[in-house]
């Protein structure tokens, strides 16, 4: 199994142009199937999460093609409306072309998304919410069906207990095939959801109050094809800075709004890193080690992202000082917290709380990515760590990182796969 090999203790120092956001692209992929014939996706990032939603794309009779960060996406032909098992275990998040086959198709069928690495992910929000706008959803042989119910599907105001991202995007999706007005009451506020409505309006969609927890949407027109930009991953932008920041040096990111990463921005400076900014881009120098910070607790957006959690835990781990994080999100999100206790880490874990307490240096270590954000933190860790550390596990990383090994080396750390 191939891992990354990292020599600790090497500052990284350069710009890098941060990739197209894993979490905007998924559902704007999926959107595609709204509008019969070919959206131009710029600024697609290469991640095995978008090479799954691709085949997704593929198998359900569209051409899907790539062009360097370009992805060409046909949506003509669209002839199926099973996502079979296989591909919904590879991603959960596939969860998101419930809304979009609805809107089309009049008809979906998915298996139910597994669980994965964050404990349980249910979905009850998203099928509520479609019952709602009319749609018959039943469970059959550990497949979940849907169809528009005999009096179709139309607009109707669906308040959400939880601001969960997907179930947003799942009725943003839905909506639009639906005459009438939808009203989400309590929705996501995060960046993704902007970048969501900015695309649905270029294909012609009516949608507006995204950022805000009320989104309105105008359903039952014709949607056209539409050339769009992908945002940068924000996510992606806080591990690079974490590194930073645990490495030491100066780096400067372009390609990301800083307006999307406030809360992280102001824990890194508490921790005693200097940051300056401009419109989309972000410099930050690591201080000469990084200090306790107020206690950080994750929540939705503008709320510090459970999504950075990690990768700032490990660059806070080898530290001075005290800090307490509280993950509010996901229910299971402490799983890097073992691999790091194998490079020195002092974490304390009760519950959703988890005390860390910088050890002034982390050493090198044997470990193993337990998801996808937990393997970006054992990859910060590794940068600051004194000595040689490996870390397996690449497939979970590869899901949301575009050419880490790559971009860390030219900022200069001592970072390579070894097959
Ligand atoms: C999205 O997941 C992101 N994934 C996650 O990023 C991110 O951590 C999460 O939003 C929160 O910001 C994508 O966009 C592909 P939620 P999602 O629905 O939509 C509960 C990463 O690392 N919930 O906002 O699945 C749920 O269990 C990934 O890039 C229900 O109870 O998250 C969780 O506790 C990880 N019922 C909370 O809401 C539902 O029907 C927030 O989940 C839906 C969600």
């Amino acid at each position: 199994m191939s891992y990354y090999e990292i020599q600790g203790g090497r500052p990284l120092s350069g710009s890098l142009a941060i990739h197209g956001a894993k979490n905007s692209v998924l559902p704007i992929l999926a959107a595609c199937l709204l509008a019969p014939g070919q959206s131009v996706i710029h600024n697609c990032p290469d991640l095995s999460d978008v090479s799954v939603t691709l085949d997704i794309l593929r198998l359900l009779g569209c051409r899907a093609d790539r062009e360097g960060d370009t992805v060409l996406i046909d949506a003509s032909a669209l002839g199926r409306s099973d996502i079979p098992e296989h591909l919904m275990r590879e991603m959960r998040s596939s969860v998101i072309f419930l809304g979009a086959l609805l809107a089309r198709l009049g008809t979906a069928e998915l298996s139910y998304p597994g669980g994965c690495e964050l404990g349980p992910r249910p979905i009850d929000l998203h099928l509520s919410a479609l019952r709602t706008l009319g749609a018959e959803i039943w469970e059959e042989q550990g497949a979940l069906c849907c169809c528009r119910g005999q009096g179709g599907l139309s607009g109707r105001e669906i308040c959400l207990s939880i601001p969960s991202v997907g179930a947003t995007e799942n009725i943003m999706l839905a909506a639009c095939g639906c005459p009438g007005l939808t009203t989400v009451v309590g929705a996501a506020r995060e960046p993704e959801i902007i970048d969501l409505q900015n695309f649905l309006r270029s294909l012609g969609a009516e949608v507006k109050g995204a950022g805000t927890p009320v989104i309105a949407i105008q359903g039952g027109a014709s949607l056209h094809p539409a050339e769009y930009r992908v945002m940068g991953d924000r996510i992606a932008a806080a591990t690079y800075l974490c590194g930073a920041a645990a490495a030491g040096g100066e780096v400067e990111l372009t390609g990301v709004l800083p307006d999307h990463l406030t809360a992280v921005l102001t824990c890194l400076e508490e921790a005693g890193c200097t940051i300056h900014t401009g419109p989309d881009r972000i410099a930050l120098a690591g201080g000469p080690s990084l200090r306790s910070i107020s206690p950080v607790r994750t929540a939705p957006y503008p709320g510090f992202p459970t999504d950075a959690q990690a990768v700032l835990m490990a660059a806070l781990a080898g530290g001075e000082g005290a800090t307490l994080f509280v993950e509010n999100i996901f229910d299971s999100r402490y799983r890097h917290v073992d691999e790091l206790r194998r490079m020195g880490a002092d974490i304390q874990v009760a519950g959703r709380a988890a005390m860390v307490s910088g050890v002034g240096r982390l050493h090198g270590a044997a470990v193993r990515s337990p998801d996808l954000r937990g393997g970006a933190a054992l990859v910060v860790a590794a940068l600051g760590a004194e000595g040689t550390t490996q870390v397996s596990g690449l497939r979970h990383i590869r899901r949301g990182y575009q050419a880490l090994d790559k971009n860390l080396r030219a900022l200069g750390a001592d970072i390579r796969e070894v097959p």
